[in-house]
């Protein structure tokens, strides 16, 4: 049997797996799994406990190299197959196309260069690189060898990097002399050079050279990526791993300061991001697929690297942004490299759907068979615009539900074989036990309901753990709701199953795309010398789904509040990155609070949305005057 045979088709086929995989999910799961490549087989395929010190684990003791399945395998049958098309910042420069005979030597090069360096199974190494073909290369040498990759998006500042550095213990650090983003360029090197003051980890740093702009150096630590690679072997022997061995460590925020390291394995996520992908986007062997996202998200490593090669796609991978040199750039790329599917955020939409549908429809769409959509709700609006202008209203389109702990798509409807619903994700995948509850708990079993989402069940690309702290991991996702996964989601049902998914239940705030812990921000406004205290809250905003806004309690009143919120903007700006500016500063001279001194966000919330007639009752808080002080400020 191979995966293909594992092909839902249609709407009867996805409830018989969906009914199989409830049954027997280790039968299910197995049979997947055993189209793979494997060492040693696994003898069973689940073993967990979601009660106590939660604990999954998929195919273990089963021993496989992901690179060898994403790679080698189709080097034997179909060598010259296109794995990659690049395309670049520049519209007039060259697209970078590699077969996957190609990318498996640049791979094992690289590969072998990280070994001459010492890097060996269950190192950690830091990727910090702009969207370019060696990001690919990079973090696959790294599965080659069997090192736990840790890529931070390159539009992160320097004080992000070194946390995420720090907090992994990295010895390695690949990054760039510089990003070309649009119009602009990113100086990577120095923001590297930054981070890594405080990163004793590190002991060699990687640099490839993109932008050719002038860079400091560092003989002891720094190496060219070309000399690193210069006369080394194309072959190189896949590190032999389980199933559960670490694959990657990626960041996501969390509410607390601190980023969480969430970790994938090498087995459940290899099944599981391969199975989604070729159900979800209905890939055929000869499709040229294109998701828009950055290898730096979760997005970027099931959906662009891992899922693809696995089931042997050939992706486009693009450097540089919608906007530029104009707001055709993503169908002029569609057009010229006849894509398939396309797999972008409700963000992107949005602003595309800002101008003219000339940018679209001057170009020649036809070869779309399947439109994606990841990051947030989509809303209604956003959703029409993509069906009309771009789909033509022909094209089956998906909204992909899932998160970075998640590892995988876990709710959409399969592309042109399960009913689609706008803004809705609609049905969970095969395998995938989506349940709601109220806030106690309860499980709400009408058919219509709305609740807080959970999973009850194991699916094979769960992250395990948080990096370093199983304990926090153990908090946040599986003592809310006691023997089930809580993702932090509300959603809402209709009478056939299909899940809208309403919004974050936590203090994340998702600005375009980008999922933001308010905590962190706050911690960093609050480092400013004139700041008492602030709270961070998101508002709905036309183009970025979501914009913060930030209240802040100074210590002594300012007659140049100019200057000290362009501070504030600056300091999140260097701590976090450019994405967690607030778009509005509030000062205040206090915060609404509960009896207990718990900020009530909820109300901040609403003053920010322009909401004033829905704030409830606010008449327990500890200080409602300062209600009415802020709605004056802000009308
Ligand atoms: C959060 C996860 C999954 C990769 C990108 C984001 C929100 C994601 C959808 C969707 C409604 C969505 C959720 C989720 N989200 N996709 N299709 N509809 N909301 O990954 O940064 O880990 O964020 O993004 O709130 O929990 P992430």
């Amino acid at each position: 049997m191979t995966l293909e045979d594992f092909k839902l088709r249609t709407p009867e086929q996805y409830k018989e797996a969906q009914q199989q995989a409830i049954k027997n999910p280790d039968l299910f799961w197995a049979e997947i799994a055993n189209t793979f490549e494997w060492k040693t087989p696994f003898e069973k395929a689940l073993q967990y406990n979601w009660n106590d010190t939660p604990s999954t684990e998929w195919f273990a003791g089963g021993k496989l190299n992901i690179t060898e399945n994403c790679l080698d395998r189709h080097v034997a049958t179909q060598p010259d197959k296109l794995a990659l098309i690049w395309e670049p910042n520049e519209p007039h420069d060259t697209p970078v196309k590699l077969t996957y005979k190609e990318l498996l030597e640049a791979v094992c090069t690289f590969a072998n260069g990280l070994k001459n360096q010492g890097v060996s199974k269950g190192d950690r190494v830091c990727i910090y690189l702009p969207m370019v073909p060696e990001l690919t290369i990079a973090v696959l040498a790294c599965a080659r060898i069997g090192a736990i990759h840790s890529v931070v998006f390159a539009g992160f500042s320097a004080s992000a990097l070194a946390a995420r550095i720090q907090d992994s213990g990295c010895s390695i650090l690949i990054t760039a002399d510089g990003a070309f983003r649009g119009n602009k360029t990113v100086p990577l090197k120095d923001i590297a050079d930054d981070a890594l003051k405080t990163c004793e980890s590190v002991r060699k740093s990687i640099v490839l050279q993109r932008t050719f702009e002038p860079i400091s150096w560092n003989n002891k630590l720094d190496v060219w990526w070309h000399d690193f690679v210069d006369g080394l072997s194309s072959s190189c022997t896949p590190e032999i791993m389980d199933a559960e061995d670490v694959l990657f460590i990626l960041y996501t925020s969390g509410s607390t300061g601190k980023p969480k390291g969430m970790v994938h394995t090498c087995g459940g996520y290899m099944v599981y991001t391969a199975y989604s992908f070729m159900n979800v986007f209905q890939y055929e062997q000869d499709d040229v697929y294109w998701c828009t996202a950055d290898i730096g998200w979760i997005t970027g490593h099931s959906y662009m690297v891992y899922g693809p090669l696995a089931v042997g796609a050939t992706s486009v991978h693009f450097e540089g942004v919608p906007s530029y040199p104009k707001w055709n750039r993503f169908w002029e790329i569609c057009e010229k490299h006849k894509v398939n599917q396309f797999y972008t955020a409700p963000t992107a939409i949005r602003a595309l759907a800002k101008h003219p549908s000339s940018h679209v429809t001057n170009h020649d769409l036809s070869a779309l068979k399947v439109l994606g959509s990841v990051g947030e709700p989509i809303n209604e609006e956003a959703w029409n615009w993509y069906d009309t202008h771009v789909g033509k209203n022909q094209v089956p389109i998906v909204d992909t539900w899932w998160q970075t702990e998640t590892g995988g798509i876990l709710i959409s409807s399969l592309a042109g074989v399960t009913p689609q619903k706008p803004t809705y994700a609609t049905l969970p995948l095969p395998g995938i036990q989506a349940a709601l509850v109220d806030d106690k708990g309860n499980p709400l079993t009408d058919k219509e309901a709305e609740g807080i989402l959970t999973i009850n069940f194991p699916w094979p690309s769960i992250a395990r753990t948080i990096w370093g702290d199983h304990k926090r991991y153990q908090e946040v996702y599986f003592s809310a709701f006691p023997g089930r996964y809580f993702p932090g989601d509300g959603a809402l049902r209709d009478a056939d199953g299909n899940y809208r998914i309403t919004g974050r239940v936590d203090d994340v705030v998702i600005v375009s795309g980008h999922n933001l812990g308010t905590a962190p921000i706050e911690n960093s406004i609050n480092e400013h010398p004139e700041v008492v205290e602030s709270a961070v809250v998101g508002y709905p905003h036309d183009i970025k789904g979501n914009a913060l806004m930030a209240y802040v309690i100074l210590y002594n009143t300012t007659d140049d509040s100019e200057r000290l919120i362009k501070e504030i903007r600056e300091q999140i700006s260097n701590t976090i990155g450019p994405i967690a500016k607030p778009d509005r500063v509030l000062i205040v001279s206090g915060l609404p609070k509960t009896r207990s001194g718990k900020i009530m966000r909820r109300i901040l919330r609403k003053l920010a949305s322009n909401e004033m007639d829905q704030l409830g009752d606010i008449s327990t808080l500890l200080n409602p005057e300062i209600v009415e002080e802020i709605k004056k400020e802000l009308s």
